[in-house]
């Protein structure tokens, strides 16, 4: 079993999903979730996480604050926990090296585009707004930029037809649903395997 942190700022439909593997799914024998942590109160994840008996750790950014100081400051909050992995689901801070560095690469996310071609927040209005025929959902390992680290899965929508951003978002997350935890249940059971050598 390797033990997940699961990092949120709304919705949470991934994380639901990854809630719903992790109990009866392709991921019930290999990632225990550990606990939720939202920097936004008014995450629609958050109520997610308490429903499904999650340790949930809220925790908005303090004014000024540095990312340095917050990821600090929140690794001391999670180490409790013991998380092996983090596992990011639309958490919308950018995290810093102090993060990165110390779970070096066993912090995975999802990303709603190819990172080659748009990287950052809104990549299906990106998407939507540039008539794509098709978007690439990527999976990827976080190092220290945003959306560069290492692709680890990914998933082509066909966006053709899409007439509005909401049938984009709505064909994209569908795929990013069915994506994540694959993906998720490939990398904890390759982190087992060397664990066992
Ligand atoms: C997803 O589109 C994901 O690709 C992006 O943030 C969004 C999170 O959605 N990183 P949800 O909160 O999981 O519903």
């Amino acid at each position: 079993m390797i033990r997940a942190a699961v990092f949120i700022s709304g919705r949470g439909s991934n994380l639901a999903k990854i809630i719903q593997q992790c109990q009866a799914g392709t991921l019930r024998e290999c990632c225990r979730l550990v606990g939720v942590v939202s920097n936004r109160p008014e995450a629609g994840g958050v109520e997610i996480a308490k429903n499904a008996g999650l340790p949930v750790i809220v925790f908005p950014a303090e004014k000024e604050q540095t990312r340095e100081k917050y990821d600090k400051a929140l690794l001391k909050k999670i180490s409790e926990w013991k998380p092996e992995i983090i596992i990011l689901a639309g958490f919308d801070r950018i995290l810093s090296k102090v993060m990165v560095k110390a779970f070096p690469n066993k912090i995975l996310n999802i990303h709603p585009a190819d990172p080659k071609l748009f990287r950052g927040l809104n990549g299906y209005k990106w998407a939507f707004e540039n008539r794509l025929e098709s978007t690439r959902v990527t999976v990827h390992l976080v190092d220290e930029g945003v959306d560069t680290g290492p692709v680890l899965a990914t998933a082509v929508v066909s966006l053709t037809g899409a007439a509005s951003l909401e049938e984009v978002e709505a064909r994209g997350l569908a795929v990013e649903h069915r994506l994540y935890p694959k993906a998720v249940r490939q990398f904890v059971l390759q982190l087992m395997a060397g664990r066992n050598h």
